[in-house]
């Protein structure tokens, strides 16, 4: 299929929004800060910044070249640069995958919408403790119709744009939203951490304690990077093959990622001091952003309106990102089966909202789901297979692709076809081709030894 009739970003920017958009979402802002704090919070932070260097960074880089080269979906560019091997598999599972994670991430996406409403009633401004606080969010995601109906109420949302395509709809959203949501982030962060009790809460975040790292933190980290630059499932590969010939691909990948990495660290600058200051435990898991936010909206002036605000920027950042979860499936059915964009945006939709409903149940709304195998609600199972463990293998099996079937001086080759030179080429052929996936075994072989998955 030609280039003009697939679509394409209108220039760099446009990728790097849109890139940028699908990066920064609930992953920076809901799953970081929870992680951190589920995982001895500073060493999980050095660990994850670890994880998105060495891992996370050269996988950008070799997916955005194969997307770039092929100009093809996730499982098209394998077919593509290998006919007939079995290598499509990777961009299967990857498709699988952004089902996978798009089918809870709605739902997560659903609960912001649902604080949306709360904030546009002022229930925000008023004063509001930590109890009152869990309360309000333990009312919300419990209820099986509130629960649901957000979770349906967002996916539409996402059908309603990816059936636009690439540039119309993708980029013309992400362009305007993502610096204002920067911007309030970092009003938050200021006031965050000039709450009283405020700076323990930075030392929690920076000062590491290695005494509380385990496998599990480490795959945590791992998988954290990955998931919050939308990695190890096509993703990238995806929105690499619309991105113009003429411009500068590294530059722009870089760009993505410090984008990316700054909105997670800026989102725990403003958690862990609020959270310290409002005397709540930071292991207190997916709940964990919900219930602290509304405290600090509590103590600012014209508290009301910055909630409004937070929440729209955030249900905008999770849309960014569902677009793109969606986007990676619908490419697939549009570039290889020939479907229409609109049937598929609506058909795939629709299934993924009814894999949703289990999740959505999960959180009080249905007993069966709400504790469903060891201990975990339904929604965090899916949470770890499809965003820690599916994309760590995607991403393993990505970066042997590049590194030993296609080889890094093709892929170097597509990343600088536009004559913009890639800084530090030749340390990443070695990453992509022996430290990252030495590195990747080395924590799952960790995680099957020590037999805790979840
Ligand atoms: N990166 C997104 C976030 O951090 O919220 C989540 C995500 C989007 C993961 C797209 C994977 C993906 F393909």
């Amino acid at each position: 299929m030609s280039t003009a009739s697939r679509g394409q970003w209108s220039g760099r920017l446009g990728f790097i929004l849109a890139a940028a958009g699908s990066a920064i979402g609930l992953g920076n802002i809901w799953r970081f800060p929870y992680m951190a704090g589920e995982n001895g919070g500073g060493a999980f932070v050095l660990l994850y910044l670890g994880c998105v260097l060495l891992i996370g960074i050269p996988v950008l880089f070799s997916e955005l070249a194969m997307g770039r080269k092929t100009e093809r979906n996730a499982v098209g560019a394998f077919r593509a640069l290998v006919p007939n091997s079995w290598w499509p598999a990777v961009g299967y599972l990857g498709i699988a995958a952004g089902f996978g994670i798009l089918a809870f991430y709605s739902v997560v996406a659903g609960w912001t919408l649902g604080y949306l409403g709360h904030a546009f009633m002022g229930d925000f401004g008023a004063a509001m403790d930590a109890d009152a606080s869990g309360a309000l969010f333990t009312g919300l995601i419990g209820d099986p119709l509130q629960a649901v109906g957000y979770t349906a109420l967002f996916l539409l949302l996402t059908i309603l744009i990816v059936r636009g395509g690439v540039s119309a709809g993708i980029e013309r959203a992400s362009k305007i939203l993502m610096p204002a949501l920067f911007a309030i982030l970092l009003v938050l962060a200021i006031r965050a951490l000039t709450l009283p009790g405020g700076m323990a809460g930075l030392e929690y975040l920076l000062v590491p304690d290695f005494s509380e790292l385990s496998a599990g933190a480490v795959m945590a980290a791992l998988g954290q990077a990955l998931f919050s630059l939308s990695l190890g499932m096509g993703a990238m590969v995806t929105y690499g093959s619309y991105f113009p010939k003429e411009e500068n691909m590294p530059q722009a990948g870089a760009l993505v990622a410090l984008a990316d990495t700054s909105v997670a660290v800026l989102a725990g600058l403003i958690m862990f001091p609020a959270l310290f200051s409002a005397g709540l435990d930071p292991a207190a898991g997916p709940g964990l952003v919900f219930v602290v936010l509304p405290t600090v909206f509590n103590s600012l002036p014209a508290g009301t309106l910055f909630a409004i605000a937070f929440y729209a920027l955030l249900a905008i950042a999770a849309l960014t990102s569902t677009i793109s979860l969606l986007e990676v499936v619908v490419a697939y059915f549009v570039d290889e089966r020939k479907w229409k964009r609109e049937k598929a945006a609506w058909v795939l939709g629709g299934v993924c909202f009814v894999l949703a409903v289990p999740s959505a149940l999960s959180q009080g709304g249905a007993d069966v789901f709400t504790s469903f195998l060891f201990d975990t609600s339904f929604l965090d199972i899916q949470n770890i297979i499809w965003g820690n463990y599916a994309l760590s293998i995607g991403a393993l099996a990505t970066c042997v692709f590049v590194g030993w079937k296609w080889g890094i001086p093709k892929a170097i080759e597509a990343l600088e076809a536009s004559g913009h030179r890639m800084a530090f080429a030749s340390a990443w052929g070695i990453v992509v081709r022996f430290v990252l996936p030495i590195a990747i075994v080395v924590v799952l072989g960790f995680i099957v030894s020590t037999g805790r998955y979840f």
